[in-house]
């Protein structure tokens, strides 16, 4: 049966091989567009010959990869795999298969397989009698266990004239297939998450203002993962340049007490905070109604005030949240988290070093160390920051104690 979801935002990639019916592959992907998932196509040189990969470029709006040396735009297109919501091969061959369960990185498609932490559905099309074959038989045992959902080929005419088990399965099977699979994903579903993220600026007068160098990038993506996996999400955002996530209720603020005035007024009904926020430490004590003048002076003296400490003040006043914060530091990275964690009475608190290389502040990656309240010790390496965001949901879910909800996949 299909299911009503549909794909609207999900990033697809799909897989096209070597066999006859690598043409039924062209109806599948303007499917899948259809449904609004924004779709990758990957083939491998034996499904050129097949299809011409101008047709799939011209269905999908993208540029079709076909070769792991042909050019460096090969390695943007190994990052798609990274941030696929789910990858499909259709039609995959033996040969594929066999490559996959085996762990063989020789082709493109091969390779981002072994790059992928999505959803991986294989739906095969060979002779019956390939099928039927021990070694086969092996292949999609191993690829079953390891969770990838092989569909079983249909029983029909085949190219060879055999009629046999090895058609492609259908259209509509493999659709099914997809959305149970992104469904399964969706174990933050009944979750209501607030996310706060950016910077906050305290204005010195109506032209000047003290900030810092968040980008809100990693708020972001927290709350988009967050609502890609079911949850209701409110985010508070500070000011950014990025753009808001579809389907996420945000929150513009410019301020500190603009920010905490938000999130006391959605935390009541909130299940979980995650306070991505680098809200200013320090305010300056008065605003100037007009804009400073120099006049001449060889120094102006600001005084600055404490902003409330959003997180603290908040995580006092839970009743069932689970709450989160962030510790950016460039020195004493883990101490100085653990201080926080206590400090402000934090469920988990994640750590990142903003002095360190390829991470941190305004960059696509992070890394971060996750600390609970209860001693555990999570180290999540450099990886893009969308990637990293569902590593800390993932990390929410083990170390806050509400166990994951997954639907078992039915074919
Ligand atoms: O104390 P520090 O600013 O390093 O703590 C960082 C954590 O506290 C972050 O989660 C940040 O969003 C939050 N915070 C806050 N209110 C402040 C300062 C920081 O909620 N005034």
């Amino acid at each position: 049966m299909q299911s009503p979801i549909n794909l609207w935002g999900k990033r697809l990639v799909l897989g096209v091989t070597g066999s006859i019916a690598a043409y039924k592959a062209v109806g599948l992907l303007r499917v899948l567009a259809r449904e609004g998932a924004a779709v990758s196509v990957i083939m491998t040189q034996a499904a050129t010959k097949f299809v011409t990969p101008l047709t799939f470029e011209v269905l999908s709006g993208r540029r079709v990869a076909t070769d792991l040396f042909e050019s460096h735009e090969e390695m943007a297109h190994l990052a798609l795999s990274e941030q696929a919501h789910a990858i499909i091969v259709a039609p995959a061959t033996a040969n594929f298969m066999a490559k996959a369960a085996l762990g063989l990185a020789g082709d493109l498609l091969s390779t981002m397989l072994l790059n992928a932490r999505c959803p991986v559905i294989v739906a095969p099309a060979m002779d019956g009698d390939m099928w039927t074959h021990p070694t086969v038989v092996q292949h999609v045992q191993a690829l079953r266990a390891r969770g990838v959902v092989v569909l079983d080929p249909e029983v029909g005419p085949l190219a060879s004239g055999q009629i046999a088990q090895g058609r492609l399965p259908a259209e509509s099977r493999i659709l099914d297939a997809v959305h149970a699979s992104l469904i399964s994903q969706r174990d933050w579903q009944g979750q209501r998450v607030l996310v706060s993220a950016g910077p906050t600026q305290e204005p010195i007068d109506p032209v000047r203002f003290i900030s810092n160098r968040s980008s809100g990038k990693m708020g972001y993506a927290i709350a988009e993962a967050a609502r890609d996996r079911g949850a209701e999400v409110i985010l508070v955002t500070g000011p950014s340049a990025l753009t808001p996530p579809p389907r996420v209720t945000t929150v513009p603020v410019n301020t500190a007490s603009e920010m905490s005035d938000a999130l006391n007024r959605h935390f009541p009904t909130a299940t979980i905070l995650i306070m991505a926020a680098a809200v200013a430490d320090f305010r300056p004590k008065m605003t100037a109604g007009q804009k400073l003048k120099k006049q001449g002076k060889p120094e102006l003296v600001l005084e600055l005030e404490a902003t409330p400490d959003i997180l603290a003040m908040l995580s006092a006043r839970r009743t069932s949240q689970i709450v989160i914060g962030f510790a950016a530091e460039t020195e004493q990275v883990l101490s100085h988290a653990k201080d926080k964690l206590r400090g402000k009475g934090l469920d988990l608190i994640i750590a990142n070093d903003v002095s360190r290389a390829g991470g941190g502040f305004g960059s696509d990656d992070n890394a971060v160390v996750i600390l609970s309240a209860s001693g555990e010790q999570k180290v999540l390496g450099l990886m893009p920051k969308r990637r990293l965001a569902d590593e800390i949901l993932t990390a929410v879910q083990e170390l806050c104690l509400f166990p994951p909800r997954r639907e078992s996949f039915v074919e």
